[in-house]
């Protein structure tokens, strides 16, 4: 059996803890400081040589920074001696920005590819990425990346907490049909759909969840991202109009920004739930078990 040792960034620790003990795995130390004029001071604080190395970060909230800490910590794994390298990236930064909207702008999911490929990581795993454009992400990250999902765990959240009947899951646009496809599959294959805008005159839009009659129904809302809260709030708010009972929301990553926690308290909600993607204080649904099958595929 290899030896495998688990370390966290500073956006990643509560993870690898998680994961190490999944994985029966050693759980090594990093120090990550900062000078006085803002440069970071990396040390990995256990043997990493001859091992086989997981590095879990992730690169919310103060994601240039976290980008330049996760790079460089891989590239000082690598220059330690480790025998194999597993990064983890649970919420991926820039997804968003996959395409050139306007002459002249930066696709820079396509740069943070580049720069993951300079650190010659074996493994790269992230989580339900925002991959709408990108057809092909191994053109991004190479063959060796795996796109997981942490859209299971939130319902099975769902299902032990909750006993609802008359179920249907709703996603808030139509770039969330594939995380409300899975839940709704995990919920035992109810109905699901996504809210769309319809024009019905030159100056009204008529909101409806396509193809499904809410009203009465319990829903359940995923999405991948909540960012400033404003895509769940006007989601809800029309969900309500249409009648819909009980509203759980769920998402994959809860960046929370600014007041979005206080806006979706507002909401009144069923539940709200996210994963440990990012930490927040909606983070009850931990990601740790498909990293963890995921790693052991690759380590057998
Ligand atoms: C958009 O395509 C994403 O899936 C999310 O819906 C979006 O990022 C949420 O952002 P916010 O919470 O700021 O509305």
């Amino acid at each position: 059996m290899r030896e495998v040792i688990v370390l966290g960034g500073s956006q990643g620790e509560h993870l690898a803890i998680k994961v190490g003990s999944l994985l029966e795995a050693e759980i090594g130390s990093l120090e990550v400081e900062k000078f006085p004029d803002g440069e970071l001071y990396i040390r990995v604080d256990s043997e990493v040589e001859g091992k086989t190395v997981v590095y879990i970060n992730s690169l919310q909230r103060r994601p240039n920074e976290s980008i330049v800490e996760t790079l460089y910590t891989l590239d000082l794994i690598r220059d330690l001696g480790a025998r194999e390298v597993h990064a983890v990236i649970p919420y991926m930064a820039y997804a968003r920005q996959d395409s050139r909207f306007k002459p002249g702008e930066a696709i820079s999911i396509y740069s943070l590819g580049k720069l993951f490929n300079s650190v010659r990581v074996d493994y790269l795993y992230t989580v339900d990425m925002h991959l709408h454009r990108v057809k092909d992400p191994s053109k991004l990250f190479g063959s060796n990346f795996e796109n997981l999902t942490g859209v299971r765990e939130l319902a099975r959240h769902v299902r032990e907490h909750f006993r609802l009947e008359n179920l249907v899951v709703v996603g808030p646009d139509e770039e969330s049909e594939q995380w409300a496809k899975i839940m709704a599959e995990e919920l035992g294959g109810v109905e699901y759909s996504v809210l769309e805008k319809k024009r019905v005159g030159p100056e009204d839009v008529e909101i409806r969840v396509r193809g499904v009659d809410v009203r009465g129904k319990n829903v359940v809302v995923v999405d991948d991202i909540i960012s400033t809260g404003g895509t769940i709030v006007e989601c809800v708010k029309s969900l309500r109009k249409l009648g819909a009972k009980e509203v759980i929301v769920t998402c994959i990553h809860p960046i929370l920004v600014g007041r979005a926690y206080n806006k979706l308290l507002r909401l009144r909600l069923l539940d709200l739930i996210g994963t440990d993607t990012v930490l927040s204080p909606i983070s009850k649904v931990s990601v740790a078990p498909p990293i963890v099958s995921a790693i052991r595929g690759r380590l057998k």
